[in-house]
C-alpha cells in the first residue's frame, strides 16, 4: 500500500515509517521538522505546516500525485505542560492541522485514516484497566486536543471517511539507535539522562494508593505501537469496516520503582533514586484494557518492560 505518514519524522512516526517499509509498503512523509529529523527516514519527505491555511491545496495536490490508500496522522504537539500554558498553540496546531488534513482527503476522496491519539483522553480514570467505553474526561488542552480530534474523525463519516483512533498509552523503547526518542520529556528518557549525568532519577510521590506507592502506568514499545498502527490501515482496507476507537498498551501496568529497577538492570548500573514531590495531574493507575484491540484487530504486543527499557537503554 502506497502510505501518506504526517509527523514521520518524529520518534514515534519514523518508527512507524520503517515498520510499513518492512512491511512491503510504501510512505511519503508530511512533517513540519519542528521535533522531527530528516535523518530518521529515507522515503520522501514534504515539509509543510498542517495547519497553515495553504495546506489543504497542497495536501491535495500531494495526495493526487501519490494516489495513496491510508493516511496514518500524528503529525502534533504533544507536551501536556506546555500545552496548558500555551492553549490556544495547542487547539490550533493540532484540530487545525487534523481539519486541513479532512479537507484536503474530502477533496480528493481518500477514505482512509488512522489517527494518532492518546489516553491522555481519559483524565483521572479510577478502575484497574480503562477500557475504550470509559467516559473519561481530559484534564489537560493536550488531552482536550486529543479528544476533541477523535470527534472530528468520527464526524467525517458523513462523507464516507473511515476512521482508526488509537489511544496510545506510555510509549517508550527504541527500534534502532538512530530512531530514539531525543526529547527527554518522559520517565525513561529522563531516568536515563539522569544517570548518565550521575544524577539519582526522581520518583514523584510514593504515597499513591498502589502497592509500592508510586504511579503506575502501561509502558508499550514504540516498535510495537508502529505494528497496530499497519494493523489498523490493514482493517481499515477491508470490506464494510466501521469508525473504531482502539486502546494500544499491554494490559500490564508497571510502577515508577519497577521501572527504575528495570532501569538498574538495563544499564548495569546500581544508581540511587531519589524520592519527590506527586507532580500536578498525575492518575495514580492508568491501565489499558486491550481487549478491543486483540479480538477486532488480532492485534498483541510482543515486548515486555525489561525489552523496552533495554531498548531505549542501548539506544541512548
Ligand atoms: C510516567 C510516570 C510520573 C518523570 C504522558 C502524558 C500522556 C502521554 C504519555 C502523549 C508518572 C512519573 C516521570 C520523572 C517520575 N503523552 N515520573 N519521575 O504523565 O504518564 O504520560 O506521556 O500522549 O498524555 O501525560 O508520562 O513519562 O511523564 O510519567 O516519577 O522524572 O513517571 O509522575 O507517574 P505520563 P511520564
Amino acid at each position: 500500500m502506497k502510505l501518506l505518514v504526517t509527523g514521520g519524522a518524529g520518534y514515534i512516526g519514523s518508527h512507524v515509517v520503517r515498520a510499513a517499509e518492512a512491511a512491503g509498503h510504501s510512505c511519503v512523509v508530511v512533517d513540519n521538522l519542528s521535533t522531527g529529523l530528516v535523518k530518521r527516514i529515507s522515503c520522501p519527505i514534504v515539509e509543510l505546516e498542517l495547519a497553515s491555511p495553504d495546506s489543504v491545496s497542497l495536501l491535495a495536490r500531494l495526495m493526487r500525485e501519490h494516489k495513496f490508500d491510508s493516511v496514518i496522522h500524528l503529525a502534533a504537539r504533544k507536551q501536556v505542560g506546555e500545552s496548558v500554558q500555551k492553549p490556544e498553540e495547542y487547539f490550533l496546531e493540532n484540530l487545525g492541522g487534523l481539519g486541513n488534513l479532512l479537507l484536503a482527503m474530502r477533496e480528493v476522496g481518500l477514505k482512509s485514516l488512522v489517527f494518532s491519539s492518546s489516553a491522555a483522553t481519559y483524565g483521572m480514570p479510577d478502575v484497574d484497566l480503562v477500557s475504550e467505553d470509559y467516559p473519561g474526561v481530559p484534564i489537560n488542552p493536550y488531552g482536550q486536543t486529543k479528544l476533541i480530534g477523535e470527534l472530528m474523525v468520527k464526524n467525517a463519516e458523513v462523507w464516507g471517511l473511515k476512521g482508526v483512533n488509537l489511544r496510545y498509552f506510555n510509549v517508550a523503547g527504541a527500534g534502532a539507535s538512530d530512531l530514539a526518542d531525543t526529547a527527554a520529556l518522559n520517565l525513561i528518557p529522563i531516568a536515563i539522562n539522569a544517570i548518565k549525568a550521575g544524577k539519582a532519577p526522581v520518583v514523584f510521590g510514593t504515597d499513591y494508593p498502589t502497592p509500592d506507592g508510586s504511579c503506575i502506568r502501561d509502558y508499550v514499545h514504540v516498535e510495537d505501537l508502529a505494528l497496530a498502527h499497519l494493523a489498523a490501515v490493514d482493517y481499515l482496507v477491508g470490506e464494510g469496516q466501521q469508525f473504531r476507537t482502539f486502546n494500544v498498551g499491554t494490559g500490564v501496568g508497571a510502577s515508577v520503582i519497577e521501572v527504575l529497577a528495570a532501569l538498574k538492570v538495563a544499564s548495569g548500573n546500581d544508581f540511587e533514586v531519589s524520592i519527590g514531590e506527586r507532580r500536578a495531574g498525575d492518575p495514580p493507575r492508568l491501565v489499558a484494557d486491550v481487549s478491543r484491540i486483540e479480538q477486532v484487530l488480532g492485534f498483541r504486543t510482543k515486548h515486555d518492560l525489561a525489552s523496552i527499557v533495554q531498548s531505549a537503554w542501548d539506544a541512548s
